[in-house]
């Protein structure tokens, strides 16, 4: 229990760390001489995106982007819009956008499109977790760290209504009187 929610651990630091790793090596072999600009999402993917910097052998930029997003969240119609926007320059750049979870993908897809506007030279998507349940824009994350079906998650920088970052592991948040959809809703 913390304080009055009950949160139960769905990966561990150890197997956080070893996925880390491993995106870190992958996007190294990938962007091998290119020197990628990565654009971390705030607030949630600060730690994964510390980690996963710190990982990466070789030159990187980075930036961080923040989104708010107004109206009912899981519907298409959905308004996203920068609540801080890029700020190092992406033209011609290799872009990789990273995320810590990606839920409806809404988000994603929208930061996609923006930043390709942009011109980059390319643009390809990372996420420490992608949650099936509720997808509803198909969109391709080129490197994924865990595939979740479902459960609201917190820890390691995700957030209930700003609680459980702090978390050194990955849990869902279990619901006691609140539904699920209640949950994502805060
Ligand atoms: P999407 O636009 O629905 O894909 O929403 C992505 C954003 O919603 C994430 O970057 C998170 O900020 C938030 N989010 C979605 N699911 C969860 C969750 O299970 N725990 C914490 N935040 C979540
Ligand atoms: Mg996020």
């Amino acid at each position: 229990m913390l304080g009055e929610y009950h949160i139960r651990e769905r990966v561990g630091k150890e197997e956080i760390r070893q996925q880390v790793q491993r995106i870190a090596r992958d996007i190294g072999n990938d962007y091998r001489d290119r020197e990628p600009v990565l654009i971390g999402v705030l607030n949630g993917v600060f730690l994964f995106f510390a980690d996963l910097v710190r990982e990466m052998a070789m030159p990187v930029t980075i930036d961080f982007v923040r989104v708010a997003s107004y109206g009912p969240h899981n519907v298409s119609s959905g308004k996203i819009t920068f609540t801080k926007d890029v700020e190092v320059p992406i033209k011609g750049k290799p872009v990789i956008i990273v995320e810590d979870i990606i839920d409806t993908g809404l988000t994603l897809s929208f930061l996609v499109n923006h930043i390709r506007a942009r011109e980059p030279e390319s643009v390809r998507t990372c996420a420490l977790i992608s949650k099936l349940e509720r997808r509803e824009k198909e969109i391709s994350i080129d490197y994924c760290g865990f595939t979740i079906e479902k459960g609201f998650l917190v820890g390691y920088g995700l957030d209930y209504n700003e609680q459980f970052r702090y978390l050194p592991y990955i849990g869902s948040l279990q619901m006691g009187h609140q539904s699920e959809e209640s949950l994502h809703e805060n």
